[in-house]
């Protein structure tokens, strides 16, 4: 009976559902739920989420709380009154409330015999204290406000961004900076660059030269009275390169406060020179307007090194004795510059090794610098394309230098050995590198023409690269050099595995001398053929191309050297070259050889199949075989 009537109130209690609806960040919420478990037998409290796991947020029995199995989320989180059981007031007092404690929460009891009914649900809502878009709305806010206040405090650097984009080697570029602040007259100006080095100083009504930094001297400008009209604009004489950046205008208190401050880009375009590798010279232009007085000290240097100067003029007369030595004999100014204005460079015979910036500088006789300009210099090669095996190539070289009868000419190949040399108007054989003997010549009274055109017969491939024509005079100053690159192409032969023969052509002039040696070697440098004295000379053949080759009969006469292979396999791929030579010739050419595996099955040589097989044991071939 008793059991029924809790049955009975049990129905009826579990009809019970209430709502609760705190905020994120409450400190605690009670969760109320009220049964009387007084008449129960050894009665449990649980507090459930059903839709958690380990569902309990916590359990009440007469011994105390039991949290065994409580989840995680609520640890130390959860209370109940330590005589709920005997009040029967169950209500759960849950703490510090995030928004993941929404839910349903259910007190359901139990008693000794495990007859478990529910008694209350309680819906608890966790809402944000402020919606996401209040909040984002408040950030924005915020976010404008940091920025409001960023430009009031920094007003002028914002409202004054500037960028001012002049050539290298102008006379003077205007950095602006205008205020309406009223400036006090004890107020100091600073300008000062991207490292923060001081342009121009201006304090106490007068410019402040000491505070300068040294490469700025004698180069800055300031309106008068600046400080009453606010145009506290600076004029920088001749800026460079290595001036470009920020500059920035900043006006200081007597106190050092900074009452203003102002940004500047300047920006410093080069001046570029583009020549061929091989011209004569090549002008680098600086020129002025400014009257330059009588001492005047100019000054021609690599932009980057202080010290390599390429060309100096001081008082009127070149200083060939402070120039980089790479230079020496290869610069010029103009006559009359200080009157004309025109500082330009002309650099001789450019070559690669030119490429780079070159700085104009102005010195007065107290170091000033009066001017700087930068010219980069692009120096580009020229080249010269043959194939292989052709018979001869024009290594192109001209002047209009007027060269003196006693002048020597040296034509050098990559490694500097010498190709050719000339002097005391003749060829000089005795010079040469071997390799080039009776393979090259000069055109006639090359000094007078001014053409010291090269020409190479039977090029190589080992001979390609940059060549070089040096002009010396008797001292052995380089009165010119210019730089050829000879590319040299190989000779390429493509076959299919299969064919009956193949031939490397090589093709030269006829009438070759009794005595030539024709010898056909491979990639491994092992003999392929020899032909000499009128006969094939096969002592020296390796095994593999026994009974393989053939080159014609009349070969000295025809010029026509090429070999014949027969039977040619995958494995013969490779590059060939063939040399003649006797007393007074060198001739050579190399042939690349690629034999492409062929899948055709039907071949009627069947001898060339099985060899192919034989030499080439890859499945491919194999199959073929069959
Ligand atoms: C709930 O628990 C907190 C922390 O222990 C306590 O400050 C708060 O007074 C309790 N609330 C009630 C209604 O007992």
């Amino acid at each position: 009976m008793k059991m029924f009537v809790v049955f009975l109130i049990l129905v009826y209690v579990s009809q019970h559902v209430s709502a609760v609806d705190m905020y994120d960040g409450d400190q605690f919420v009670l969760l109320h739920c009220e049964f009387s478990t007084f008449e129960m037998d050894t009665p449990t409290v649980i507090w459930t989420r059903s839709d958690l796991s380990p569902s309990t947020v916590h359990q009440h029995q007469p011994e105390g709380d039991e949290l065994k199995n409580q989840n995680q989320l609520y640890s130390g989180r959860t209370s109940m009154k330590p005589d709920a059981l005997d009040t029967g007031d169950l209500s759960l007092n849950l703490t510090g409330l995030t928004l993941s404690d929404s839910g349903t929460y259910t007190c359901s009891v139990r008693d000794g015999f495990g007859f478990q009914k529910t008694v209350t649900d309680v819906h608890l809502q966790i809402k944000e204290r402020f919606p996401s878009w209040a909040k984002a709305l408040l950030v924005l806010l915020v976010l404008l406000l940091v920025a409001v206040g960023l430009l009031v405090h920094f007003r002028y650097y914002f409202m004054s961004g500037y960028q001012v984009d002049v050539d290298s080697g102008v006379e003077s570029v205007q950095l602006p900076c205008k205020t309406t602040v009223h400036l006090p007259v004890d107020a100091k100006v600073e300008w000062t660059n991207s490292k923060d080095w001081k342009i121009h100083v201006y304090q106490n009504g007068s410019d402040q030269p000491g505070e300068q930094h040294n490469p700025y001297k004698g180069r800055t400008e300031m309106k008068r009275n600046l400080l009453k009209t606010g145009d506290l604009s600076l004029t920088l004489k001749y800026p460079t390169e290595e001036e470009r950046g920020a500059c920035s205008c900043t006006v200081y208190s007597r106190e050092g406060n900074v009452l203003m401050k102002k940004v500047v880009m300047l920006q410093v375009k080069v001046s570029q020179v583009e020549v061929d590798s091989g011209v004569e010279s090549v002008q680098l232009p600086c020129k002025t307007t400014v009257h330059l007085p009588e001492d005047v000290r100019v000054e021609w240097r690599l932009s980057l090194y202080e010290n390599l100067r390429v060309h100096v003029y001081e008082n009127g007369s070149d200083r060939p004795e402070e120039q980089y030595e790479d230079y020496e004999g290869r610069t010029e100014m103009k006559r009359d510059l200080l009157n004309t204005g025109d500082l330009s460079l002309i650099l001789k015979y450019p070559a690669d090794r030119d490429r780079d910036t070159y700085t104009c500088s102005v010195y007065s006789r107290e170091g000033n610098i009066l001017i700087k300009k930068d010219v980069k210099l692009q120096v580009k090669g020229y080249q010269v394309d043959v194939d292989s095996g052709v018979e001869s190539v024009q290594l192109p070289c001209k002047t209009t230098v007027h060269l003196p009868v006693d002048a020597k000419v040296e034509w050098t190949n990559s490694e500097d050995k010498k190709v050719h040399v000339y002097q005391n108007g003749s060829d000089q054989p005795g010079e040469q590198h071997n390799h080039y003997k009776g393979r090259t010549e000069m055109k006639r009274n090359l000094l007078k023409t001014g053409d010291l055109s090269l020409t190479l017969k039977y090029p190589t491939e080992e001979e390609r690269g940059a060549c070089s024509c040096t002009v010396y005079s008797r001292e052995g100053n380089v009165l010119m050099k210019k730089v050829v690159m000879l590319q040299v192409k190989d000779c390429q032969v493509k076959v299919e595995d299969g064919v009956e023969s193949v031939q490397l052509p090589f093709r030269t002039t006829g009438d070759l001398p009794e005595d030539a040696k024709v010898w056909w070697k491979d990639s491994k440098n092992r003999t392929v053929h020899i032909y000499q004295n009128g006969f094939d000379q096969l002592e020296e053949q390796i095994q593999v191309y026994r009974n393989r080759t053939e080159i014609k009969d009349d070969l000295l006469q025809t010029g026509d050297l090429s070999l014949t292979l027969k039977h040619p396999t995958v494995r013969d791929t490779g590059t060939y070259a063939c040399v003649i030579i006797s007393t007074n010739i060198w001739r050579m050419k190399t042939v690349l050889l690629k034999i492409k595996k062929t899948t055709q099955d039907k071949d009627e040589s069947g001898d060339v199949r099985n060899r192919s097989s034989s030499t080439d044991p890859t499945p491919l071939m194999a199959e073929q075989s069959v």
